[in-house]
Order: C-alpha cells, then structure tokens, then sequence
C-alpha cells in the first residue's frame, strides 16, 4: 500500500462559494465516509497527481483538496465558463494546488501514464460514449494509478421518491419505472448520455483493461425530516419550493424530455402521463400542502455506484 497522509479537514467555512460547494459535496456524501473509507481505499501517494474529469464547478476536486491537501489535482471540463467559475473559487479558498483547464474526457491533456488518479462524479450519464472516457482516464493512469468514477445508479431505478404526503401505489411506481425506462433507452438512442453508465461502469472498467479491485454505493440518501435540523435537509426543501414555484421544464427541455421517451418507443400518451407523474398538478398540491404545514418527511435514493479500479503493470 502507498503512503497517504492522515484525515485532516481544510474546508474554509466562509464565502459563498464554499457553502454552496459543501452543500453540494455533503448532499451526495457523508463527510466521515470520505475522510476514513473513500480517501484511504484509493491509496493515492504523497503529493500525487490526480485529474478530475467533467469537473463542473469542481466539487469532487474541492473535496478530494479538502481531505488530501497534498495532491496537485487539475479539473477539466468543456465547458469553459464552469472552469473559469472554478477556477476562482480554488484562488477564494486559497487553493495553489487545485487547477481548472477546458478539455473534453475523450481527450485529456495529459501523456499517458502520467497520473496518480484518474475519477469522475456523475459525468459518465452525461457523455455519448461512456467507454470512451473509461478508456482515456486509463491511458493517462500510471501503472498501479486508481480510477474512481462515481455515478448515478440507474435514472429508473432512482425515480421513485418517498414521502409523507403522497404515498406510491404500486401502479404508479411501475409506470414511473416504465415510463423512465423508455426516457432513458430513448436519450442513450439519440446520442444524448446513458442513465445506465453507474450500474455498467466496472463492466465498462474492467473492458477498459482496468483492474476493478472495488464497488460500492456512496453512503447518503437525501433526506428532509421536521425539523429540517442539517443544511443539506433545509437544501433539499428549499429545492422543492423552487420548483413548486416554477412552472416546471421549460417548453425547450419538455420537448427534449419528450424526444427521449419517444425515441423510446414511448406514445404521445406516454409523454402526458411522464410528465402528469413527475410534475402534474396533483404531485405538485399535495407536496405545497405539506411544505406550508411543515410536516413534509421525504426520502430520496439518490445512491450512486462507486467504481474503484487500478491500471495493471
Ligand atoms: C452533472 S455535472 C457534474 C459536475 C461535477 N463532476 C460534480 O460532481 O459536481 C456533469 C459535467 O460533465 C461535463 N461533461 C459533459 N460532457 C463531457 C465530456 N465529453 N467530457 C468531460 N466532461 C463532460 C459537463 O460539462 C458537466 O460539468
């Protein structure tokens, strides 16, 4: 086993950026399970390199820096205006070894085997080709590097939630599963992300010539119960407000929504009923009705799979 340092914390508990980052990094995980389970299982070397794939605002780069401030970790992302948003909050945290540069995952501006650490979190559902960013990530590994990808379990599987104030009946949690079912196989169809990539990815790691030594599930599921006590429960409501007072997908996203569950092989019928499931003005009563007597108690799966795996050599 390499070397690896101890379990310190350096999360900056001022400015906005940092809230909002450790919002984020605290709703997908518990703090303790990464500083004494994830961190140690990848057995990253003193003052390591590490790559951070489809980084976004860098959150899994920030909470990796925060337990690990040793390793030189570089985010990449296409997008250049999430790199650049990035980019300035690792100069507000005072970041020097946390860098952000614009690159896609099929192509990483690294030669090959010249990393440590090779992770991305919920990216893999986003690409067209999940294997091909598998397989990048593993060229520029070392021999002995890790791979960490982190990935949202299954889009179907996921899209039942549990709460209070409108319990699932068995019909409606199979049509939901049905219904997202076709969503899913019909985004995949066009081109547009696998909801799957979670539930496939040690199949795709181990076809990427990586040595699969581990999977797990991240160990949080969003929860919000009265009292609301935790930031990330109050985030949860206060999300739900959101979209109590917005008026749902805008009617660019509803007909993307829409092209997936045809393509699918989904109805015009299928479409209204997805959409009546998910944000109809039933669903959308009862749970305002239960915010504003603050009695709303929600639990929501939202498990990722969590795929550990080495370059062999
Ligand atoms: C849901 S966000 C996740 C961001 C970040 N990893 C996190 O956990 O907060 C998905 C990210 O994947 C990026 N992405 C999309 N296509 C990509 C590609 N081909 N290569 C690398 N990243 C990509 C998007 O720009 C976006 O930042």
């Amino acid at each position: 086993m390499s070397e690896t340092t101890g379990t310190t914390s350096r999360w900056d508990p001022d400015g906005e950026e940092a809230r909002s980052l450790r919002l984020r990094a605290e709703r997908l995980w518990n703090r303790d399970y990464v500083e004494r389970v994830l961190v140690p299982c990848l057995e990253i070397p003193i003052g390591g390199r590490a790559v951070d794939v489809g980084t976004g605002f860098g959150a899994l780069a920030f909470l990796l820096a925060s337990v690990r401030p040793d390793l030189e970790i570089i985010g990449i992302d296409p997008e250049a205006g999430l790199v650049e948003g990035a980019t300035v909050v690792a100069a507000n945290l005072g970041l020097d070894r946390v860098s952000f540069r614009t690159a896609d995952g099929t192509a990483l501006p690294f030669p090959d085997g010249a990393l440590d650490l090779a992770m991305c979190q919920t990216v893999l559902t986003h690409v067209a080709d999940a294997g091909a960013v598998v397989r990048e990530m593993a060229r520029v590994l070392r021999p002995g590097g890790t791979f960490l990808a982190i990935e949202w379990t299954d889009r179907a599987l996921l899209s039942i939630s549990f709460d209070n104030a409108s319990p699932v009946e068995p019909e409606q949690a199979i049509e939901t599963y049905r219904l997202t079912k076709m969503y899913s196989l019909g985004r995949a169809r066009l081109g547009r992300g696998d909801d799957e990539a979670g539930i496939r990815c040690p199949i795709v790691a181990h076809e990427a010539g990586l040595d699969v030594v581990d999977v797990r599930l991240n160990d949080r599921i969003s929860f919000a119960i009265p009292p609301y006590r935790s930031p990330v429960e109050a985030g949860v409501i206060e999300e739900m407000r959101e979209w109590l007072r917005s008026e749902g997908p805008d009617p660019g996203t509803k007909a993307w929504m829409a092209e997936n569950i045809r393509a699918g092989g989904g109805t015009d019928q299928d479409v209204a009923r997805y959409f009546d499931l998910t944000d109809g003005p039933a669903v959308r009563a009862v749970t305002a009705a239960a915010l504003d007597a603050g009695t709303l108690a929600a639990v929501i799966p939202t498990a990722m799979v969590v795929t550990i795996a080495r370059r062999p050599g």
